[in-house]
This record gives structure tokens, sequence and C-alpha cells, in this order.
């Protein structure tokens, strides 16, 4: 059995996390973490596990996460996680980080869009982009896995296959996502209580959300030369769930079938990566609470223009369903496992 600790393990992606976690076949929940000062029943977090899981949530101890885990998983807000994962890495731990923290490579840009100084620049080449479908060979062999944010996980995957197979011409992309409410953390933030969610819908950080930059980098290492995106995010008053709508001009030799292929032929082997046949499109009720990122495609006659849609859960897929995912990849346990 591995063991595991989870830190943060009160918020949504460390609570989503630990619930996969307790149903694993393969591991052991060893610590749950808080920065409070007082330990918290698990069950009080998480009512609906069963009452025989005496787990509590302990005040964070750096001494008893590294006596007691091999793996950590950080669900800690970014700009919080970076001097932890220095410090479990330079311990010998794996660490699965699921904030922001090791994605980008340029520390130059994480500084422009997280506003913080990196404080541990020595390991932004040398952590692995988790991204489970794409990097698996790098995965089985990193030790420091910085787990894709929600907003890019579903487009990543809808656009690599079509800019390795140069279908669509990479300068022209726009997407146009919405998350639930969840994907905001359960801090306490104006924007996200119930009576400014609640029936409506709204875009925000247009043009200046943090992961456009993350977008970009994963693209433009499928293009082989730098993509520079439009993406705008909004908010749906929904518990969970990302749709993103993406646009993009073909070339003139593709067709939608010849995209469908190209997306079919990336993912046969992938088992939460589902293409939609010609006329059907992802929708939230099918992945909430799931693994799966669901992939629908149209080309507009007339125009050209390919339209994308792809679907995950942002707790699942999003973040603990794909931290528990590379995890499975990087220890070797079949990659469905907790999972399925
Ligand atoms: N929500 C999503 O859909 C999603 C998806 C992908 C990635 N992520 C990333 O995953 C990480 C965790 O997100 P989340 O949604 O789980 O956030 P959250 O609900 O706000 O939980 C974060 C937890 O971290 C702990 N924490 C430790 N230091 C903190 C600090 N200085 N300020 C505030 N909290 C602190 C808090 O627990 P205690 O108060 O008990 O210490 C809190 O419960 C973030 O980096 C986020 O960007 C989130």
């Amino acid at each position: 059995m591995l063991n595991c600790a989870v830190l943060g393990a009160t918020g949504y992606t460390g609570a989503e996390l630990t619930k996969l976690l307790l149903a694993h076949p393969h591991v052991r929940i060893s610590l749950l973490t808080t920065r409070q000062e007082k330990s918290i029943p698990l069950r009080e977090i998480l009512p609906s596990v069963s009452k025989k899981v005496k787990l509590e949530i302990t005040p964070y101890s750096f001494d008893a996460v590294k006596k007691k885990a091999d793996l950590v998983f950080l669900c800690l807000p970014h700009t919080e996680a970076m001097t932890a994962a220095e410090q479990f890495l330079a311990a010998g731990k794996v660490v699965i980080d699921l904030s922001a923290d090791f994605r980008l490579r340029d520390k130059k840009i994480y500084e422009k869009w997280y506003g913080v100084n990196h404080v541990a620049p020595q390991y932004l080449s040398k952590a692995i982009y988790g991204l489970c479908e794409v990097y698996k060979e790098k995965i089985k062999k990193a030790d420091l896995i910085a787990n894709p944010g929600c907003y890019p996980t579903g487009p990543s995957l809808a656009l690599i296959p079509l800019l390795k197979a140069k279908l669509i011409a990479p300068n022209s992309i726009i997407i146009n996502a919405a998350s639930g409410v969840s994907g905001a953390g359960k801090k306490l933030v104006a924007a996200t209580q119930f009576c400014e969610a609640s029936e409506n819908y709204s875009a925000y950080k247009v043009n200046k959300h943090q992961h456009t930059p993350e977008i970009e980098q994963t693209l433009s290492a499928a293009a082989g030369k730098p993509v520079k995106i439009t993406f705008v995010p909004h908010l749906l008053p929904v518990n969970r769930g990302i749709l993103a709508t993406i646009y993009a001009d073909t070339v003139p030799k593709a067709t939608e079938a010849k995209i469908r292929k190209a997306l079919e032929a990336a993912y046969r082997q992938a088992p939460f990566v589902r293409i939609k046949p010609a006329g059907q499109y992802p929708s939230l009720k099918d992945v909430q609470y799931t693994n799966f990122c669901d992939i629908g495609v149209s080309v507009q006659e007339g125009t050209g223009r390919v339209v994308i849609i792809a679907a995950i859960d942002n707790l699942v897929k999003g973040a603990a369903g794909q931290a528990v995912q590379n995890m499975n990849i990087r220890f070797g346990f079949p990659e469905e496992a907790g999972l399925s």
C-alpha cells in the first residue's frame, strides 16, 4: 500500500481527493492536514463517508507528513504550495501539486500572472505537467507532477491532436468556457456567493485569466511554435463542471471527418477521453462526478470554422481525479484504479 498525505484536505479539491483515495485499492491515507489549530473529524468535511472511517484532519506538521507519507498531494492555494513542494522534494517525497505553482516553465511568466516571486524556480523545469493522456511516459518517472488547471484540461485535450496533425490554424483559437462555482474554491468571495451567482451567467477576467499562459504553453508544445489564444471564462450557477466551447479556423484540407479521426486516434487507448459521434455534443450531466473528458466537434460549412466542445468535472478530471490518475501512472497502478 502506498502511504499518502493530503495537505489542504478541508478544501474542495482536498475533500474530493480524500473521497477518491478512500476508495482506492492500492493506497492508505496516512495523513490529512489543515492550517487550523484543532483536528477536524473527516466526517464533518465529508458527511458521506462510512461511519467506520475514523480519520481526522490534523493540524499541519512537516515532520509528521515526512514521517508518514511517501506521496504528498498539495491541495493548497496557488502561491502557498511552492514552499511545501520544495521541502517535501528535498525530503525525497513524490509530490503531486494541484495548484498552479509548477505548471508554467518560465519563472517570469509565472510571476507576471500570479503576482508573486517564485520561491522554488529550480523545480520549474523539472516538474512534469500532469496532463495524463499526453505526458504519460514522463509522468512515470516524475517526482514533481504539476496537475493541470481545471480550465486548461478540456481545451488542451481537445486541441493537441488537431495542432499536431496541423488541421487547424494555431493562432485562430478562441476558447469560451463556463465553470461551476466550486471552481473558485471554498474561500469566501463576493462573486461566488449565492445571491450573486444564482440565476446569473457572467464573464470574468476576460483576456486576464491566469490559465491563459498555461493553455498557451501546452498548445505551443503541440504546435511546435508559439500559440496565442483568446480565452473568456464564465461563471455558471451549477456546483461543478466546466463546458468549453472552442472555435478555430481549419486549414483547407481539413474536414470534420478528418478532425474526428485525429481525436479518435489520439484517445483510442485513453480510458477517460470520449469522442462523441457526429451530431452529438458533450453536456455537464454526462461528466459530473466522473473522470471523463467528453469532446464533440462540428465543422461549419461556408466558414470552414471548427467548433469543438469539451466537458469535464472541474473537481474530478480538472483536479482530484486527474491527480489520482497521475498517481496511478507514476506508481504503476492500473490507470483506472479508484476512478471507475
Ligand atoms: N476548485 C477547483 O475546481 C480546482 C481545480 C483545479 C485546481 N484547483 C487548485 O487546487 C488548489 C486548491 O483549490 P480548492 O478549490 O480546493 O481551494 P479551497 O477549497 O479554497 O481549499 C484550499 C485549502 O487550503 C488550505 N489552506 C492552506 N493555506 C491556505 C491559505 N494561505 N489560504 C487559504 N487556504 C489555505 C485551506 O484549508 P485550511 O483552512 O483547513 O487550512 C483550504 O481549505 C488551488 O491551488 C486551486 O487553484 C482547484
